[in-house]
């Protein structure tokens, strides 16, 4: 961090904000707020006279609530640039006039009660995003007793009591009488690899946080460094000690004499009179129930993306996870890359990592906004959208369902439609959305995607299946399922699209007309779409187009939607057979009043 703020070529904006992100790779312009900390940041040399006569004493949360601070402050110790910073809640917010001890404390004059945010505009040629992670809150977590008990801690708290720089000065104690813990337990994997249902958050992530396992062998090999004579339990699910080196630390501190017992405790109660706490558990390696009395007990907490991580989203137009980390554009080809060109992710914004993994990560983003930078020209997609100015009507649908925000368009003036062809990635969703054709993707028009839908129909359309897949995921699922020789129906016609969101409806009501029995459309899981999100307007289209059969006397059933990802050839297989015997079950009868029905709606 040092070396970042002395650098000639970084510029750090400490304690600011990005508002607002516009423009395309090579050419963003970023709108960011920085902060008034009300103490010049270029004239304070963190010399602490103004600290000392502050009257305001609030929670350090650098701490985590262990230690205090004051109004004024830094806001850890090797904070870049080293300089104090009011706490405008605490100090001016509060108390509307200052009390302005600190200013007269201060010799060199930096306090400055006047000073304002100051708005502050970058253009720059690429993003990387590193926002870093939160960790899991295990309070809901009753069996544990987390804030309940004193002597129950999280693993980051641990770090501070047993830090030099903490709040007791490198003393571990433990917080309900501050002496020395004699017995301590980790209790691995709290609020990490749960399966508690898809909502209910609170009691933890299904996905392992990585850094866990290793964090409390680091723990207790410095515990046992310094306070040999303690005794250390581990109680873990599995240890997942996979890095290089990671496996041999894990030797040494069973060597060193922690006992490391195959099970997750099931409930922890404390004892009043002495805060110790008796924490039971399974004892799956010996199978027996066991009762472990203890004086201190650090849960492993897991990491979390960072509540903000929704608002980067917005402003970068990137797509998250389930889980709520940002989504790279390839999990193997595109690692750092985001779908939005340009923007790069580095550390636990895209998913739970440690410092090594973090590092290798940051460096290949830079490097990759590197090629962004140097280059003379840019390459974009050759599939981009066209808006043929003399159709378009200018009522803005394209823009709303673009999912980079690549169309400008305002339905207000009626402005024609214009594509800013950096921006635009080809998935096709403005072509398939907008009612008036006004829009054509080059290299993969309209008229080629009917003309594959004819030809696919042009013989015994009765026996066919018209089959809609996305290039990335479903696509690539049928290839799969291909090589992987697993049988599924031969009559498919698969016809490839960018992104399910460029299956227009007419093409679909096109196969119809032409006799097919059933139309399966097959795209990215929902949070895998490789354009964002465009997929949402797949499933949009397609409720549409369900209602619309329905109401002409179509069985909506003979129109499939499936998700599925690269790797699921079998499912693949398997939704392919499912929607054979629908096709077998669809009449003549009913493939003629399609035809029919629709053929006069025209
Ligand atoms: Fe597969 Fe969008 S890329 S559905």
């Amino acid at each position: 961090m040092m070396d970042a703020g002395r650098h000639p070529k970084i510029k750090l904006f400490a304690y600011s904000e990005v508002e607002r992100i516009s423009g395309y790779v090579g050419n963003f312009t970023v709108r960011v707020r920085k902060k008034a900390r009300y103490v010049d940041e270029t004239a304070c040399t963190a010399c602490g006279d103004c600290a000392k006569v502050c009257p305001v004493v609030v929670p350090n949360e650098f701490d985590i609530g262990l230690g205090s601070r004051k109004a004024i402050y830094i806001p850890f110790p090797q904070a870049v640039p080293s300089a104090y910073v009011i706490d405008h809640a605490h100090c001016l917010g509060d108390v509307p006039i200052a009390c302005g001890k600190c200013r007269e404390a201060c010799d060199k004059k930096c306090i400055d009660f006047d000073q304002h945010d100051q708005i502050i505009t970058l253009d720059v040629g690429a993003i990387i995003v590193a926002t870093g992670l939160d960790v899991f809150d295990p309070s809901a977590l009753d069996e544990y007793g987390y804030t309940r008990y004193k002597n129950v801690v999280t693993s980051l708290e641990f770090e501070r009591l047993i830090d030099a720089g903490g709040p007791t000065g490198g003393h571990f104690v433990r917080p309900s009488d501050r002496q020395q813990p004699r017995r301590v337990g980790f209790i691995q994997c709290v609020g990490s690899r749960t399966l508690s249902g898809n909502d209910d958050l609170s009691r933890g992530r299904p996905y392992c946080s990585n850094i866990c396992c290793m964090n409390t062998v680091k723990d207790s090999l410095l515990l046992k460094d310094h306070y040999p004579e303690t005794d250390i339990s581990v109680f873990y699910m599995d240890i997942r000690a996979f890095g290089k080196g990671f496996e041999d630390l894990y030797r040494r501190s069973r060597e060193a004499g922690v006992k490391y017992i195959r099970g997750l405790p099931g409930e922890i109660v404390e004892d009043e009179a002495t805060g110790n706490l008796m924490v039971t558990v399974d004892n799956t390696t010996q199978g027996r129930t066991e009762r472990h009395e203890l004086d201190l007990v650090v849960l492993s907490i897991g990491l979390v993306p960072p509540a903000e991580q929704a608002h980067v989203k917005q402003l970068l137009t990137l797509s998250q996870t389930d889980e709520g980390f940002f989504l790279e554009a390839h999990p193997k080809l595109k690692p750092v890359d985001t779908p939005t060109r340009g923007v790069f992710l580095a550390g636990c914004a895209e998913g739970p990592k440690d410092i090594k993994d973090s590092v290798t990560q940051a460096s290949a983003a830079a490097a990759r906004a590197q090629i962004v930078l140097n280059a003379d020209k840019l390459r974009v997609e050759a599939i981009t959208a066209w808006v043929d100015p003399t159709v378009c009507t200018g009522c803005g649908l394209c823009a709303k369902v673009c999912p980079y925000g690549a169309i400008l368009a305002d339905s207000k003036t009626k402005a024609k439609a214009q594509v800013m062809e950096a921006k635009c990635a080809g998935c096709g969703a403005c072509a398939a959305e907008c009612r008036f054709d006004a829009i054509t993707m080059r290299h993969f028009p309209d008229a080629a995607l009917m003309a594959q839908v004819e030809a696919a129909l042009a013989e015994n359309p009765e026996h066919k299946i018209v089959t809609f897949a996305c290039n990335w995921c479903s696509y690539a699922g049928a290839d799969y399922a291909g090589v992987s020789r697993m049988q599924y129906p031969p009559n498919a016609r698969i016809i490839r699209t960018m992104c399910s969101g460029r299956v227009d409806e007419d093409l679909i009501v096109r196969a119809f007309q032409l006799g097919a029995p059933v139309v399966l459309v097959s795209g990215c899981h929902y949070a895998d779409c490789h354009y964002i999100n465009a997929n949402r307007w797949t499933q949009k289209r397609v409720d549409r187009l369900w209602d619309r059969l329905e109401r002409k006397g179509i069985r909506p059933e003979r129109l499939q939607l499936e998700w599925i990802s690269a790797a699921e050839g079998a499912k693949f297989a398997t939704v392919m057979r499912e929607v054979e015997r629908i096709r077998q079950s669809v009449t003549m009868e009913e493939i003629e009043w399609a035809r029919r029905v629709l053929a006069e709606e025209k």
